[in-house]
């Protein structure tokens, strides 16, 4: 198979990101400016400030990475860039670079799924490693601040085909770790910080009820699928408003809201700024709160696993980071027989190195996007 550099562009949310990736299995370079700090007071992505952002950065961004790959504008073989999901006025910025690059350069444009980005994430970290000989099909969980999604992943020669069997019905298991962070006072992005304090608290001590899935969801009634689509589907809506009966019943407003002060007033706060801000009882809350949605996460998860008789999981997306969803699975498959793959922590969270990874089949497809292609901020994976 011929070799390509392809430089990836990825703008969908709040990283501006740009890399060179070899033939999606060498990271020549992975640059990834994040909006963290503009965010931060807002406790959350303010879509306008994240489009602006990423006009800002986005040049500089794409020049240090072809920099640090010691390539050029000229010498890459094609500019991917990443279509949808996202915000998009974020998706458009990449967008309109990646073609106006590949207009004034004459190469070839490819357009990415962010979430097929997501689990060639994993694909991109194995090839590193040497591993060709991950067995297929693959269940591919994404797990991040805007999906909580189940594919099961199949390859034809140099394409790929997606089937979705379970989401969320509500809440992402991503956008939970950063409510509840919010909610007791902790900040954002809240998934690495609760990740952090976990640590510190007992799991054991607050019990949170199993999410419960009442309804079939309209959506796959209306796609008239014959799977138990309750069976594969997540909800996080619920841990949510649990953690903040909790906070109600036990009266911990006036402290939260005394961390919040303390925290927002520190500029690149630390853990132990946040540890020496948050009493046994939080830290018990916080930790329970991971385990709960861990568990559930990993329980369903497998059930679909043995379900669909798939023997390879990917875990990847933002969450995918964090520490105590990575031992639970590794050591909860491994039980089963299952292999379990993730990316490492940076090609967890969002890159341009994943994007140009899942190019790299198109590429030798020939399956370029027309010039007149735009942002698809709901576009499905298939
Ligand atoms: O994949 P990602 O960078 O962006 C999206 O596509 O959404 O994921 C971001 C999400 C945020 O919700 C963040 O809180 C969560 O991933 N996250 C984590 C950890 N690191 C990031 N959640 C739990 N534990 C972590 N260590
Ligand atoms: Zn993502």
């Amino acid at each position: 198979m011929p070799d390509a550099y392809i430089l990836g562009i990825e703008s969908s949310c709040d990283e501006t990101a740009a890399a060179v990736v070899r033939s999606g299995e060498e990271i020549a370079s992975n640059v990834v400016f994040s909006q963290i700090a503009t965010h931060q007071p807002y406790g959350g992505v303010v879509p306008e400030l994240a489009s602006r952002e990423h006009l800002r950065a986005i040049v500089p961004v794409v020049r240090k990475a072809l920099a640090d790959a010691g390539q050029t504008y000229q010498s890459v073989d094609a500019i991917a860039v990443t279509q949808g999901p996202g915000l998009a006025g974020a998706l458009l910025v990449g967008i309109s670079y990646a073609k106006a690059l590949a207009f004034a350069l004459d190469k070839p444009l490819i357009a990415v799924n962010h979430l097929e980005g997501h689990i060639h994430a994993v694909l991109l970290e194995e090839c590193r490693k040497g591993n060709h000989d991950l067995r297929f099909p693959v269940l591919a969980l994404v797990v991040s601040g805007g999906h909580t999604h189940l594919y099961l992943a199949k390859r034809h020669n140099n394409s790929w085909s997606y089937e979705n069997i379970g989401h969320t019905r509500d809440d992402a298991a991503g956008e939970a770790f950063d409510k509840v962070a919010k909610l007791l006072g902790l900040g954002y992005p809240g998934g690495p910080i609760v990740d952090k304090l976990s640590i510190y608290g007992d799991s054991r001590a607050v019990k949170f009820p199993p999410s419960q899935l009442k309804h079939r969801d309209r959506n796959d009634q209306k796609a008239g699928r014959t799977y138990d689509g309750l069976r594969f589907d997540f909800s996080y809506s619920g841990i949510k408003t649990a953690v903040l009966r909790y906070v109600e019943t036990h009266d911990l407003q006036g402290s939260i809201a005394e961390r919040h002060n303390a925290i927002s007033a520190i500029p690149q706060p630390k853990l132990e700024d946040y540890l020496s801000h948050c009493d046994q009882q939080t830290l018990d809350l916080v930790a329970s709160f991971q385990r709960a949605l861990v568990e559930d996460l990993v329980g369903k998860t497998l059930a679909a696993a043995r379900a669909c008789h798939v023997a390879t999981l990917f875990v990847t997306g933002g969450v995918a980071a964090n520490q105590e969803l990575r031992r639970q699975f590794e050591s909860d498959a491994a039980r089963e027989g299952i292999s379990v793959y993730f990316p490492s922590r940076p090609l967890s969270t969002d890159n341009a190195a994943m994007i140009a990874a899942a190019a790299y089949p198109k590429f030798l497809a020939a399956d370029f996007a027309p010039m007149d292609f735009s942002a698809e901020a709901g576009m499905v994976l298939r």
